[in-house]
């Protein structure tokens, strides 16, 4: 069976990272007979340069089409007056939407030679493994009305809504659940119970989701909190559940713990298995075309590809140990290089994964 890949660069270290997640599929491809068609297509703002609109019809059918999506990143300071119908993220946010892409699963672990590249103390990160479960296509994100409207006095008032219907609690609930069943069995649900209504729909919800989970354990806390016990304690968690913005936020808190924003993949999947890969990092404009990215998250992203979206687990596995390998084996890129240490380049980086995984 044919697995159809709709490949999506985008902008700024995103064509860059991505050519290293291509050099890792075609060595499974070549080694594994693993049938593969990717297609390429622009998004963000090279498609907004390209044809006036960040996801243009054929990028978004193209996605639609394939069996999974992998991308790299979206965005850069060019696009940045734009407005925001045409800003490089709607696309991002267009394809979650489209594709109903609700939910968003940002895994944070340690690899073990990295314990000291994490900007918190070794003994406090070392072995976490905690798993973000992010609704993504709801929320503030989403919410209408939305927009700045003019009062008519001169002033302005910017307006977003936090909504959340029970349905779309549910799911995602399921989904946290489900994980944590194959885990050791915790969710925490992240919410602002305590002062949004909205997400004291959400924990009822939560609770009434957890009644059908009898192995699993739910407790909650507030976003406030969590954040606060997420670089205090990150050991107490297991999978976190939370909201399209606190999810946001947090997920990117959590990447600090393991070292480096640059190690963290993510997949977001629909309810029928569908998915779109990514790493959490965003384009990174700087250091685009330098070399300096690093192209773990991507790869990373791949490995979650394969599990979640080509039923391929064991070559998922194949390709995570083998950024372990070259971890162990001392390859570093800039991101998590301590000092003294030799910086590989984001295309030795990854011609290193694929030397492992062939190894
Ligand atoms: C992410 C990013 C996006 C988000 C941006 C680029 C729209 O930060 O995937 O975490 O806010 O969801
Ligand atoms: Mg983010």
């Amino acid at each position: 069976m044919t697995h159809k890949l709709a490949i999506l660069p985008g902008d700024g270290i995103g064509p860059d990272i991505v050519a290293e997640a291509r050099k890792v599929l075609d060595a499974l491809a070549a080694d594994h007979g693993l049938a593969l068609e990717l297609e390429e297509a622009p998004v963000g703002g090279a498609a907004y340069d390209d044809s006036g609109h960040p996801l243009p019809d054929a990028t978004l059918e193209l996605a639609r089409a394939a069996d999974a999506v992998l991308l790299g990143a979206v965005g850069g300071p060019q696009w940045e007056a734009l407005d925001y119908s045409v800003r490089p993220e709607r696309a991002l946010l267009g394809l979650r939407k489209e594709l109903g892409l609700f939910a968003n699963l940002r895994p944070a672990q340690v690899f073990p030679e990295l314990a000291g590249a994490s900007a918190l103390k070794p003994e406090v990160v070392s072995g976490i493994d905690i798993m973000v479960v992010r609704e993504l296509t709801g929320g503030i994100y989403f919410g209408e009305p939305r927009g700045v409207e003019e009062l008519g006095d001169g002033r302005r008032r910017g307006v977003n809504t936090l909504v959340y219907d029970s349905d779309e609690i549910e799911r995602i609930a399921q989904v946290a659940f489900d994980i944590a069943g194959k885990r050791s069995g915790r969710v925490c649900s992240v919410d602002k119970a305590n002062v949004l209504e909205s997400t004291e729909l959400w924990r009822e919800v939560m609770e009434q989701v957890s009644t059908g989970y009898p192995g699993v354990e739910l407790s909650h806390m507030y976003v406030d909190n969590a954040a606060m016990q997420l670089v205090r304690e990150p050991k107490q968690f297991d999978v976190v559940v939370t909201t399209n913005m606190f999810g946001d936020i947090l997920s990117d808190e959590a990447s600090m713990l393991t070292g480096s924003i640059g190690l963290l993949p993510s997949a977001s999947l629909n309810q029928e298995g569908g998915g779109m890969y990514e790493p959490i990092h965003g384009s990174a404009p700087d250091i685009a075309g330098t070399g300096q990215a690093n192209p773990l998250a991507t790869i990373l992203s791949v490995a979650m590809m394969l599990r979640y979206s080509l039923d391929q687990g064991e070559l998922a596995e194949r390709v995570e140990q083998a950024v372990s390998r070259v971890l162990a084996d001392g390859w570093r890129t800039a991101d998590i290089a301590g000092a003294g240490e030799r910086v590989a380049s984001t295309g030795e980086m990854g011609g290193a994964v694929v030397a492992a995984l062939r190894g």
